[in-house]
């Protein structure tokens, strides 16, 4: 009986340690793949600067892409690139020896992934001569990056027969080594699993292509959050609005406290403008860096734009001049002090494109004050306007094109009755006028870089702001003194 007993304990024994490796050696295959696939690992910069540039607004976990089979799209695909030298062909900033273009964010979530940031949009460039270097000023207007471009070339390459596990893997490993889990889980896994999610992507914008382009420095800012099925759920077959429009800068927010944000003024919350924006780039709740966004307010608030490049020449006398026709005639709406600067100006009175006032509604407003309401943070200050912000102009002259769907290439146009702006120009070069207060929009290299801009089409129309309060009847030598001035704001 005992032996007996003993050797029904002994089996018992044997099956529990066989059980116990099995537990150990499932627990560890699940510890591998949650290694491989989820683990986070945490970025480090020198800077809040360097942060804004490079870092993570929590997109990677909902919209990031794979780092390595992002690097070696542009490889395999160039025939979906609207020109030659890879990313920059897009109008990408990639500063020499930095792993991903400026507004670009690489981060290790399992493996190394990117997404975009704050700074893929809310960064300036501009040459003051075709050869002259190109200056980056984080926080102004992109000029070059077309978002949608983007958006369509990600679409297409998913789309392509030759967006296989084996071309990708080929290219990837001409650029890195991967360990044979990493080639295993980047077979069978990753490249599939991105691939749909991609052709999920392009889905999702399928409304853009029957709407006008975008274009370079532009978005439609609210659109696809208003349809995303996770964020506001509007259904873009019963909306045809257009809400193309230029991109903001985001220096001196400090001198906005209390002012009524955006184009169209639809929130007055920085804090909820900065998270709405890392939300509408693809960070959801439960991924949002709550406190870095907070520090990047913080830097937004100080951060000064760089002044006129030409000021060497500035006609001092002039300028004075400007200044005095400047606050006879503009300050009431855009001078820090003024008594309409950062309120909304109905659109019947400022009279430029309506679509992109059309484009936002009350009941987008209010799904979007609804969105995170379980939260310790939350929306509650969205709101539908009727019509468009007068801004400070604090670095006016790295804004252009002018207007809020970018539809006025210079200053000099902007003062000019809205029947002697041009109609067809280029954007997206960034080299500057020398004294037009805007960039070179015309002629062969402007042409050769820029994008078409139609003002005919629907959203791009370059009416309004114009008649005798908007400075459009002043006379030429006091437009002239008041473009010196606006050169030193
Ligand atoms: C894909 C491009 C893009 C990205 C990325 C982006 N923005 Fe914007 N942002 C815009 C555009 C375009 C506007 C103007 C939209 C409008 O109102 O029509 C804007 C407006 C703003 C404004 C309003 C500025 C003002 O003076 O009223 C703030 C603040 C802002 N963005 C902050 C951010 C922050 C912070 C991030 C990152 C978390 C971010 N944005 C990411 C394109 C972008
Ligand atoms: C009644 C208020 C009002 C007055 C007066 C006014 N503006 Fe404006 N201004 C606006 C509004 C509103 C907008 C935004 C319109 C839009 O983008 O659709 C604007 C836009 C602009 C822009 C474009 C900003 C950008 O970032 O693209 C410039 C430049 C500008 N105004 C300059 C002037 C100058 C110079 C004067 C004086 C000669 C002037 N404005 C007078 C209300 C005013």
């Amino acid at each position: 009986m005992a032996s007996r007993h003993g050797d029904t304990s002994g089996t018992k024994r044997r099956w529990l340690a066989w059980l116990f490796l099995l537990l150990v050696a499932g627990g560890g295959i699940a510890a591998l793949g949650w290694y491989q696939l989820f683990r986070e690992e945490p970025q480090h910069f020198d800077s809040v600067e360097a942060y804004y540039l490079y870092g993570s607004i929590g997109a990677e976990q909902e919209e990031g892409i794979p780092y390595w089979i992002w690097r070696v799209l542009p490889e395999v695909f160039p025939q979906h690139l609207p020109g030659e030298g890879g990313y920059a062909a897009l109008g990408m900033l990639w500063e020499e020896g930095e792993a991903t273009p400026v507004g670009f964010s690489k981060k290790t979530i399992g493996f190394p992934r990117i997404a975009i940031n704050c700074a893929a949009c809310h960064t300036a460039s501009y040459r003051t001569a075709e050869d002259a270097e190109r200056q980056i000023v984080p926080t102004g207007p992109q000029q070059t990056f077309d978002p949608q471009a983007y958006l369509r070339f990600l679409g297409d390459a998913a789309d392509d027969p030759d967006f296989t596990a084996a071309n990708l893997l080929a290219a990837i490993e001409e650029q890195t080594e991967l360990s044979w889990l990493d080639r295993l889980l980047y077979r069978f896994l990753i490249i599939p699993r991105t691939r749909d999610g991609l052709q999920e992507q392009a889905a999702r914008f399928a409304w853009t292509e029957e709407r006008p382009r975008w274009g370079p420095g532009r978005i439609d800012p609210f659109n696809p959050v208003k349809f995303h099925p996770d964020l506001l759920a509007l259904d873009p077959a019963e909306d045809d609005t257009i809400g193309n429009s230029d991109i903001m800068p985001l220096w001196a927010m400090d001198e906005q406290e209390g002012f009524a944000l955006h184009w169209d003024g639809l929130n007055d919350s920085l804090t909820e403008v900065v998270l709405s924006g890392a939300i509408g780039d693809g960070a959801r709740p439960a991924t949002l860096p709550v406190d870095a966004l907070a520090e990047l307010e913080a830097y937004l608030l100080t951060k000064r734009p760089p002044p006129y490049p030409f000021l060497y020449a500035l006609d001092a006398d002039l300028a004075a001049e400007g200044e005095a026709v400047f606050q006879r005639t503009c300050a009431g709406c855009h001078g820090l002090e003024g008594a309409r600067t950062g309120t909304v100006i109905p659109q019947p009175e400022v009279g430029t494109d309506p679509h992109r006032l059309a484009m936002w509604t009350a009941e987008a407003a209010e799904r979007y004050n609804a969105y995170a309401e379980d939260y310790p943070w939350d929306f509650n200050a969205f709101v539908k306007t009727d019509g468009y912000v007068a801004k400070p102009l604090t670095g006016i002259w790295l804004r252009a094109p002018y207007l809020h769907n970018g539809s006025v290439p210079t200053l000099e146009d902007l003062l000019r009755p809205a029947d002697e702006r041009p109609e067809r120009f280029y954007r997206g070069y960034d080299v500057y006028h020398p004294e037009r207060m805007g960039f070179i929009h015309e002629g062969e290299a402007a042409e050769r870089e820029g994008f078409h801009y139609d003002t005919a089409e629907p959203g791009n129309s370059n009416q309004g702001h114009e008649g005798a309060t908007f400075g459009t009847e002043l006379d030429e030598q006091e437009k002239a003194a008041l473009i010196e001035y606006l050169k030193t704001l």
